[in-house]
C-alpha cells in the first residue's frame, strides 16, 4: 500500500511539471477521482480533462469530488471503456494532449471483477499515443499482485518495450517485489521539452530504459 500510494504521488509530481493551466488532459480510469481532480486542478477552469470509466459507480464518485472542489466545469465524464478513446475525445485533441493517466486493475472497494483487462488496455494505449502532444507524458499506474494484474503488466512492460526507443523516452520504475505496483512513463523525444529521467528526483528504482 505503502508502495502503491508513492507511485501514484511520483506519477503526479511527473505530470505535475509538464501540465500547465489551459492544456487538455485524460484520466482513463476514473475510479473514485483522485487523478481526475489532481489533472483538474492543473489544467484550471481555461483547461480541459475527459475523464472515462466503465463503472457509474465511479463516475459519480468522481464527479462529487470534482463538485466539492468546484473543478467540474473543466471535466468531462464518459461512461466508456478506455478502447473507445478515438471515437470518445474530440478530434482537435488529436496530438494536444499533455497528460493522459492509465491507473489500471479494479475500483477499491467495489467488485473485483470489473477490472482492466489486458486486450483492452493494449488498444486503449496505442489510440493514447494518437493523442498525446509531442511535449506530453502518458503515465501506467500496473497492480501485477492481482488476478489477471500480472499478465496485464507483463504485456503492457512489452508493448512498452517495443516502442521506438527513437521516438520516445520510457521509464519504467519499480518498487519492490515482482507483485509490487509499477509505474510506466512514456514521453515523446520529439520537442525536447522536459523527459521523466530529467525531472525525477524519487528515491525510488527509476531505471531508464
Ligand atoms: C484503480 S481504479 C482507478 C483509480 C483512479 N485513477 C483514482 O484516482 O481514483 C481502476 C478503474 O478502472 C476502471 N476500468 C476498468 N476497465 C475499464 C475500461 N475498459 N475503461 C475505462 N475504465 C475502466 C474501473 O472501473 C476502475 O474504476
Amino acid at each position: 500500500m505503502t508502495h502503491r500510494m508513492r507511485l501514484v504521488d511520483e506519477a503526479q509530481t511527473h505530470i505535475q511539471r509538464i501540465l500547465k493551466a489551459g492544456d487538455y488532459a485524460v484520466d482513463a480510469t476514473a475510479g473514485n477521482g483522485h487523478d481526475t481532480l489532481f489533472l483538474a486542478q492543473c489544467v484550471g477552469p481555461k483547461g480541459h480533462v475527459w475523464a472515462l470509466d466503465i463503472q457509474a459507480q465511479a463516475l459519480d464518485a468522481t464527479q462529487r469530488r470534482l463538485m466539492e472542489a468546484q473543478c467540474a466545469e473543466q471535466v468531462t465524464l464518459c461512461k466508456q471503456s478506455h478502447d473507445a478513446l478515438i471515437n470518445t475525445l474530440p478530434k482537435f485533441t488529436q496530438g494536444k494532449v499533455k497528460a493522459i493517466m492509465f491507473n489500471l486493475g479494479y475500483l477499491p472497494g467495489s467488485d473485483k471483477a470489473l477490472t482492466t483487462q489486458t486486450h483492452t488496455t493494449l488498444s486503449a494505449l496505442k489510440q493514447a499515443l494518437e493523442f498525446l502532444a509531442d511535449e506530453g507524458i502518458l503515465s501506467i499506474m500496473l497492480y501485477p499482485g492481482h488476478p489477471g494484474g500480472d499478465e496485464e503488466a507483463a504485456e503492457v512492460f512489452r508493448w512498452s518495450q517495443a516502442l521506438t526507443h527513437d521516438a520516445f523516452t520510457i521509464n519504467h520504475i519499480q518498487t519492490g517485489k515482482s507483485s509490487a505496483p509499477e509505474l510506466i512513463l512514456i514521453a515523446p523525444k520529439a520537442a525536447g521539452g522536459p523527459r521523466p529521467e530529467q525531472v525525477s528526483d524519487s528515491e525510488s528504482d527509476a531505471r531508464a530504459q
